[in-house]
């Protein structure tokens, strides 16, 4: 008998989303280090790091030498966020497997995260994609603030539909819906993924939530139940984006792996492995983190009965 290859798709984040926000320094060799052992643990995709400007997003001016120092496993996806055609030409240097392009569905965030108008950031991804496609480099286009912007409040599902269109006329091979903030709510994640996936087939759509107010898990199962496959998560909940205010982390890897494989779903992936990669996560950022299932252990990992209890009959 052969075990079915799961159909949910995880990309692990916190390299990315997660360190853009930290203030101390996580030295190259360990974000190597995490990158192999998340890859060891069974991910199949995982978000590397950002060419953007060092001067914006310190933590990460190092992404060149990390793709140089990870050991590259067939058929795993390493990716990087490029924002323009300067990040896509480091990409390619540095032989990503994929960029991400970022544009957030409110002007005034997409401004604030990334200095352009909708005009520019649309221009630069027409750019990004005819320079990626002759080298085999595959583009995928997130929508930040897609539900919901810090600045502007809520985005009309329209605008979101119609960047979707936009962007998939550049002929992108994949689409993020991004919350940025954490402002979705499972009934709005259902009403806007159901039109989504009306305009992409759901193998080339990812769902990217934020814990911020506590709905990470249960939009993540709305979209699940709604028909989406593919999850962007950071270990440990790391993750935000310096440019919104009250920013805090993804969904967390080895929280939503607990969920799916508690309901029964297979992920693919190495629970216990993760749970121990996100125990060392304070060491490197310097402070606790959110991930719950990383603190209390697998719900089937029991304690020893306490010994007064043991010879009570
Ligand atoms: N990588 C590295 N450096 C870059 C760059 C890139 N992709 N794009 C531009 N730069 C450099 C320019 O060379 C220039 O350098 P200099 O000051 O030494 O001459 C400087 O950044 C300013 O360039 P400019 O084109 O005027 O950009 P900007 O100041 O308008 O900033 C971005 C635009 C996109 C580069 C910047 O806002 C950015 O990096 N944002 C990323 C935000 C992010 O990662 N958010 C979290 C993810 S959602
Ligand atoms: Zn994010």
């Amino acid at each position: 008998m052969t075990r079915a290859v799961p159909d949910i798709v995880i990309q692990e984040v916190a390299l990315r989303d997660g360190l853009q926000i930290e203030p101390q320094w996580v030295e190259t060799d360990d974000k190597v280090d995490l990158v192999d052992a998340l890859a060891a643990a069974g991910l199949r995709r995982i978000e590397v790091s950002s060419f953007v400007s060092p001067k914006v997003v310190p933590s990460l001016w190092d992404a060149d030498v990390v793709f140089k120092r990870i050991q590259r496993r067939p058929g795993t996806v390493y990716s990087a966020l490029v924002p323009n055609l300067k990040g896509l030409a480091s990409a390619l240097r540095a032989r990503v497997d994929e960029v991400n392009f970022v544009m957030s569905a409110s002007e005034t965030h997409n401004r604030a995260n990334v200095n352009m108008s909708h005009e520019r950031s649309l221009a630069a991804l027409a750019e990004i994609v005819a320079s990626a496609r002759p080298a085999g480099i595959k583009v995928n286009a997130t929508i930040a603030t897609a539900f919901g912007c810090p600045f502007e409040g809520a985005q009309p599902l329209e605008k979101v539909l119609k960047i979707a269109g936009r962007y998939l006329s550049f002929g992108v091979d994949g689409i993020t819906l991004a919350d940025t903030t954490g402002m979705a709510n499972p009934r709005q994640v259902s009403a806007l993924l159901a039109d989504v996936l009306s305009l992409t087939s759901r193998d080339r759509l990812t769902l990217h939530f934020h814990n911020t107010r506590g709905l990470g898990l249960v939009n993540v199962l709305a979209a699940y139940d709604t028909g989406a496959r593919r999850f962007d998560t950071a270990l440990g909940g790391l993750g935000g984006c310096p440019f919104a205010p009250g920013a805090t982390g993804n969904v967390c890897t080895e929280d939503l792996v607990n969920l799916f494989h508690e309901i029964g779903l297979s992920t693919g992936l190495d629970l216990q492995a993760l749970i121990a990669l996100s125990r060392r996560l304070p060491d490197l950022v310097g402070h606790d983190v959110p991930g719950q299932v990383a603190k209390a252990g697998r719900a089937q990992d029991l304690h020893p009965i306490p010994t007064a209890l043991q010879n009570s009959g």
